[in-house]
């Protein structure tokens, strides 16, 4: 099948929208991950059930892609804000991504003890034939993001905004250090799957965009709402059917 897109979700309640939504099902089970293969509209779709944190997100890319060799992945669910201006139902495309544990500490002695320096990750480059370190932000694809920001036009449960994920299997509610990971690295929010499947997409050259609805944001005053995870489902699949009609 030509032109399928992959969506992942984390858990269960970021999913089960999309299952629901989809005809024509066929169901896989690889390794322990699970995957549902149909249509929504006239769009063919691969449904990740991923689970939660990043080992999990990357294990599911890479097995979903040898499977269903899809034209694009997007990785989408839940997130807590960095930005301070963000809140519930605003979301966030992933213009950029980061692994917001991968760093290097300052040592002991140094006055500002939360100085981090990025790393990235390593991955393979086919020119040299080795594992080299890789640039520290991913950039989100940009046809991707292009048919999102058309889908954004008929979104009214918040703002949409183009942003940097941070990823990382952590869950910071401390202001001082949300506050510090937005000023120092640009994150609009955090999460625990993009930046890894991002990673996986990379070795693969497949376009990927990850989208975030923000659920949760300490600034606010707001703790996890599972709602958004159902709006944010609706969203992407507004989103698919757009980069299905810019094929
Ligand atoms: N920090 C980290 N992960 C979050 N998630 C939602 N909000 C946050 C947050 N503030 C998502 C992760 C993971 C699950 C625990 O919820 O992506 O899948």
């Amino acid at each position: 099948m030509d032109k399928r897109i992959m969506i992942e979700g984390a858990m269960d309640l970021e999913t089960k929208f999309l299952l629901d939504a989809l005809k024509q099902t066929q169901e896989h089970l690889l390794g322990t991950w699970r995957f549902v293969e149909g249509w929504y509209k006239e769009v063919p779709l691969v449904v990740a059930v991923t689970a939660v944190g990043a080992a999990n997100a990357a294990a599911a890319t890479a097995l979903g892609i040898e499977k269903f060799k899809p034209a694009a992945v997007i990785s989408q669910g839940t997130a807590g804000g960095h930005d301070p201006a963000l809140g519930a139902y605003d979301i966030v495309l992933g213009k950029q991504s980061f692994d917001a544990s991968s760093y290097r500490t300052a040592q002991e002695d140094r006055a500002d003890w939360q100085h981090m320096e990025l790393m990235g990750a390593y991955a393979y480059e086919p020119d040299s034939g080795e594992f080299v370190p890789q640039a520290v932000y991913y950039p989100g694809d940009e046809v991707l993001l292009a048919a999102a920001h058309k889908a954004a036009a008929g979104y009214s449960r918040g703002r949409v905004m183009d942003g940097c994920i941070a990823s990382c299997n952590t869950w910071n509610r401390q202001k001082e250090r949300l506050q510090y990971l937005h000023d120092t690295f640009g994150s609009s929010c955090e999460e625990m799957e993009v930046h890894s499947a991002a990673h996986v997409c990379r070795q693969y050259e497949i376009p990927f965009l990850g989208i975030r609805m923000i659920s949760n944001s300490e600034f606010r005053e707001e703790d996890f709402q599972p709602e958004t995870a159902q709006v944010c489902q609706e969203f992407v699949l507004s989103v698919a059917q757009e980069i299905y009609r810019s094929y």
